[in-house]
Order: C-alpha cells, then sequence, then structure tokens
C-alpha cells in the first residue's frame, strides 16, 4: 500500500458476560443433541447477555482492557469504530454510547454493519484513517449480544452464537510494522442469506413481523457454509500477496469463529497446518464482529503472539462481506 504511515494493534482486551449455555442446555430447548453440535460445528458452550446487558455494556468493558493495554488515555483516541449487527438501539451509535462511557470525549464515533466480517472492515477503517495522517489512535471493537436477535426455537441457528466483545487500540507506526495488509468485498446478490428482516425500515417491528419471528436471525446454513470456505480462502491469499509474504511465513492464523468444519475447509485450500490456527469457539460459538477480536486478544494475553510474528486474520459473513488482513504484531 501506498501511504504515507502505517497503523499497529497496540493494545488487545475482551469480555464476555459469565452466563454459559451449554450444549446440553440446548437438548433441553430444541430436538438437537451434544454430539451433533459438537461434530457438525465444534462449539460446546456459549456466552449469554443477561437481560439487562447491551451491546455497549461488553463493548466498553472490552475497550478499558485495551486502553489499559496500550498505555494510552481514553483521551487520545481520535476516532470509536463499534462492528455490531446487534447495537443496543438504531440510534445513537452503540459507539457513542461507548464513547461516553469510556470518556473518549476527543474522538469521532459511529457503529458499522458488516456482519462477522465487521471487525475487519473496522480495521480497514482504522488503518485508512490513519496512514492517510488523519488519525493517530483509533479504537476498533467488536461486540455483539446475538442472543437478543436468536430464534430459541430454531436449531438450525439457536446453537450456532454467542455474546462477547473484544476491542483494539489501532495507532500510527512505523512503514513496514503492523498492518501489512487488509482487503475487504462484499457482494449484496447473497443478501438474503443471513439475515434479520424484520425490525429496519423494510419490515418494521410490529406484531405481525414478530409473530413470523422476522425479528429474529434467519440462516441459510448450507449455502453459507460453501461460499464462506471459498471467499474466506481467496480474500486469504489476495491479503498474503499484497503484503508478499506466504503461509509458510505465518504464525498465526485467526480465522472468524463459526465452524470448525469452515476454518478445516479453508486451512486445507490454503494448505496451512491446523496446528498454525488459533480456535475458541468450542467455548463461545459463533459471536459475528466479536469473534476475532476475542481470540487476538485470548492468544495475545496467553503469550501465543510474540513481537515480530505475522499474522493472518480473515472473515466472512452477513452482507455477504469479507476481509482478511496480515499483520507483524508489534507488542
Ligand atoms: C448450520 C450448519 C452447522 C449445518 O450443518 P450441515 O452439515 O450443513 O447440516 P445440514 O444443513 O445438512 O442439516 C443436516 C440435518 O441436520 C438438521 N439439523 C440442523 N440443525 C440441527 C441441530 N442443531 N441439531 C440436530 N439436527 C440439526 C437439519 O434439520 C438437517 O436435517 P434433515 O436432513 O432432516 O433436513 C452448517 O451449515 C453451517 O455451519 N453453516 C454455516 C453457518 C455459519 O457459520 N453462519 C455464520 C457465518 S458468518
Amino acid at each position: 500500500m501506498n501511504c504515507n504511515y502505517s497503523a499497529a494493534i497496540i493494545g488487545t482486551g475482551s469480555y464476555v458476560p459469565d452466563k454459559i449455555m451449554t450444549n446440553h442446555d440446548l437438548e433441553k430447548m430444541v430436538d438437537t443433541s451434544d454430539e451433533w453440535i459438537k461434530t457438525r460445528t465444534g462449539i460446546s458452550e456459549r456466552r449469554i447477555a443477561d437481560e439487562s446487558t447491551a451491546t455497549s455494556d461488553l463493548s466498553t468493558k472490552a475497550a478499558l482492557l485495551a486502553l489499559e493495554d496500550a498505555g494510552i488515555s481514553a483521551e487520545e483516541i481520535d476516532l470509536v469504530v463499534v462492528a455490531t449487527v446487534t447495537p443496543d438501539m438504531a440510534f445513537p451509535s452503540t459507539a457513542c454510547i461507548v464513547q461516553k462511557n469510556i470518556g473518549a470525549l476527543n474522538a469521532a464515533a459511529y457503529d458499522l454493519s458488516a456482519g462477522c466480517s465487521g471487525f475487519i472492515y473496522g480495521l480497514a477503517s482504522a488503518y485508512g484513517f490513519i496512514s492517510n495522517g488523519m488519525y493517530r489512535n483509533v479504537l476498533v471493537i467488536g461486540a455483539e449480544t446475538l442472543s437478543k436477535i436468536i430464534n430459541w426455537e430454531d436449531r438450525n441457528t439457536c446453537v450456532l452464537f454467542g455474546d462477547g466483545a473484544g476491542a483494539t487500540v489501532v495507532s500510527r507506526c512505523d512503514k513496514g510494522e503492523g498492518i501489512l495488509s487488509v482487503k475487504i468485498g462484499s457482494n449484496g446478490n447473497h443478501d438474503r442469506l443471513i439475515t434479520q428482516p424484520a425490525g429496519g425500515s423494510r419490515i418494521p417491528v410490529d406484531v405481525e413481523s414478530i409473530n413470523k419471528k422476522l425479528n429474529k436471525i434467519h440462516m441459510e446454513g448450507g449455502e453459507v457454509f460453501k461460499l464462506a470456505v471459498r471467499t474466506m480462502a481467496s480474500v486469504s491469499e489476495a491479503a498474503l500477496e499484497e503484503a508478499d509474504i506466504t503461509v509458510d511465513d505465518l504464525k498465526l492464523v485467526i480465522p472468524h469463529q463459526a465452524n470448525s468444519r469452515i476454518i478445516q475447509g479453508i486451512f486445507n485450500r490454503l494448505k496451512v497446518s491446523a496446528e498454525k490456527s488459533y480456535i475458541n469457539l468450542d467455548k463461545y460459538g459463533n459471536t459475528s464482529a466479536a469473534s476475532i477480536p476475542l481470540a487476538l486478544d485470548e492468544a495475545a494475553k496467553k503469550g501465543v503472539l510474540k513481537k515480530d510474528d505475522k499474522i493472518l486474520l480473515v472473515a466472512f459473513g452477513s452482507g455477504l462481506t469479507w476481509g482478511a488482513s496480515t499483520i507483524k504484531w508489534v507488542k
């Protein structure tokens, strides 16, 4: 990329609600089994926010931890981006609520809707603003309370998702460090594959749409599965090529944590050893925009990531959207 500066993740933080819902809990709610869920998805349990907890609450906790990890104050943040499909409300943005909560009073703030690719989209925004010199420090958060929009009678979807938040502080750094490449893309021709049909201007939330459960997640899982493998593999290749590195240079790949079989499919296509993957979806399920920053924070805090390691982040989600980024770790 031809820019004046580069941008690096200098701090991470994450937060998940305390309440654990296991596959055995789900067996009591829908016609499913622990064995089916584990073998088809790799998920054992997920976290569920309580009634009074919204996406901004999870985001705020993750953001404060990321700021502490980065060693900078909230006043130094120039922009707060919250990637989410489960904002607190239609408006104001969840990002403005987080801005208030953490005291980032010198920042601009907005939400970003790109489904499970939201965090990579946020990273691309941060990279753009920082590399052109407009901003120095950007807080990129991926956060969801998907449990609030799950149809708990639909076994096709209710076993897959969970709640959580991950935050990163992205800051100006020397060229050749930090984010080496970031690629994002979308194809609205597949807009119906993962959707919450009601709640916007097309289908308002009213008695009829609630009775039809149109205010809940609808998904064509099989089709999503095939497109996810193909697209995440090709966007990963594009990000690697842009950074002029190969899979052999990578220490770690953190894929969107949707399904272990999707991840295996990507790794097979990219010819990367499974040992290079960081996976925590067994504990959290698919947390959409939160999944990558949640895994990234866990990997960083466990010491799996070391300074100068090269990593690949790759995601896919509703839209359809996709994105990948290669990063040279600077911490
Ligand atoms: C949803 C998903 C796990 C289903 O796995 P699959 O191997 O494709 O399963 P199929 O769709 O072929 O369904 C097989 C059967 O299992 C049933 N089934 C679905 N969910 C089930 C559950 N929780 N428990 C038991 N059976 C279930 C289906 O009804 C179907 O039954 P049928 O053959 O009698 O109709 C898989 O398609 C998937 O992960 N898709 C991607 C979803 C995703 O990650 N979305 C977010 C992307 S960001």
